[in-house]
């Protein structure tokens, strides 16, 4: 357990918060190893994840005073990029809050999620040119796939920081709410997932992840093994039992 990683169990799901407000939040080897443990639960239990950041902050980057010890041989041992590798290919959805600064590592956590909600003083950006590093955690192809060219490489050559709004405008969050609000939607988004077929959702995820020459062979093939699943079978079979029933008069009305 880590002081610096807040886990809480929320039933469907599991919260996840970046607890080093003295330091913004700011991604060092305990976090990365915190995260690691995490992952390996999730891996296993196959749970949705709400990450978020305490304190204002999402998350500063990565922790410059480790940074800056770090030598060639830390760089190829990708340590952000593995946490942030895992996380991206947890099998359920993540979803990130993002509250006020999501810079560096920070924003690349965030790009690793599947779903970000920002709030009103969100700014996200990576600044790691300024400080003599490359964002190599993720940015320069993932945020090239959630902005489009243009903009990731203005962000990642100018180290800009983009505010909520345009964020939002970008497709970079897809809401912006106050922060309790931000909360309450990621947890009625976690809600609603465990609802759903999590064989379906894990499908969606993996396809979701695949590369472009992939498909579609890689969609058929999880179709293929959902069409022989009971699961698929009985949630069709309710959906039109239902609706026979409410034509008949005699069950309950069609949702
Ligand atoms: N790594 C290590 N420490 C960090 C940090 C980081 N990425 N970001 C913030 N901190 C620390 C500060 O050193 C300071 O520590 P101290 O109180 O012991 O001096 C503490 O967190 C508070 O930071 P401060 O700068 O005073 O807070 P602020 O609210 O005025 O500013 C930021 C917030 C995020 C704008 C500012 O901290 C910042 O620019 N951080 C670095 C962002 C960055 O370049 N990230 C990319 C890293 S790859």
């Amino acid at each position: 357990m880590s002081e610096s990683l807040r886990i809480e169990e929320r039933g469907s799901f599991v919260l996840a918060t970046l607890d080093r407000p003295e330091k913004r939040n700011a991604i060092d080897q305990e976090l990365v190893d915190a995260l690691h443990l995490l992952c390996a639960r999730l891996e296993v239990e196959r749970r949705t994840l709400v990450t978020t950041g305490s304190g204002g902050t999402f998350a500063a980057g990565a922790d410059i005073a480790q940074l800056r010890d770090r030598r060639a041989t830390d760089a190829l041992a990708g340590i952000n990029t593995s946490c942030f590798q895992r996380i991206r290919a947890l099998p359920m959805p993540v979803i990130a809050v993002l509250d006020g600064y999501a810079l560096g590592g920070g924003a690349e956590l965030a790009y690793a999620a599947d779903i970000r909600i920002g709030t009103p003083t969100l700014k996200i950006g990576n600044p790691e040119t300024g400080l003599g590093i490359i964002a190599a955690a993720g940015a320069t192809w993932r945020l090239k796939e959630i902005v489009g060219e243009a903009l990731a490489n203005e962000m990642l050559l100018t180290g800009r920081q983009l505010d909520a709004q345009e964020a939002l405008a970008a497709g970079l969050v897809s809401a912006v709410l106050e922060p309790e609000a931000a909360l309450e939607r990621a947890t009625a988004m976690a809600e609603r997932i465990a609802k759903l077929d999590p064989a379906a959702t894990q499908a969606t995820k993996r396809a979701l992840l695949a590369p472009r020459d992939a498909h579609p062979e890689i969609d058929l093939a999880e179709q293929a093994v959902l069409f022989e699943s009971p699961e698929k079978h009985r949630r069709m079979t309710e959906f039109l039992e239902r609706r026979s029933r409410s034509a008949d008069g005699t069950g309950r009305a069609k949702r």
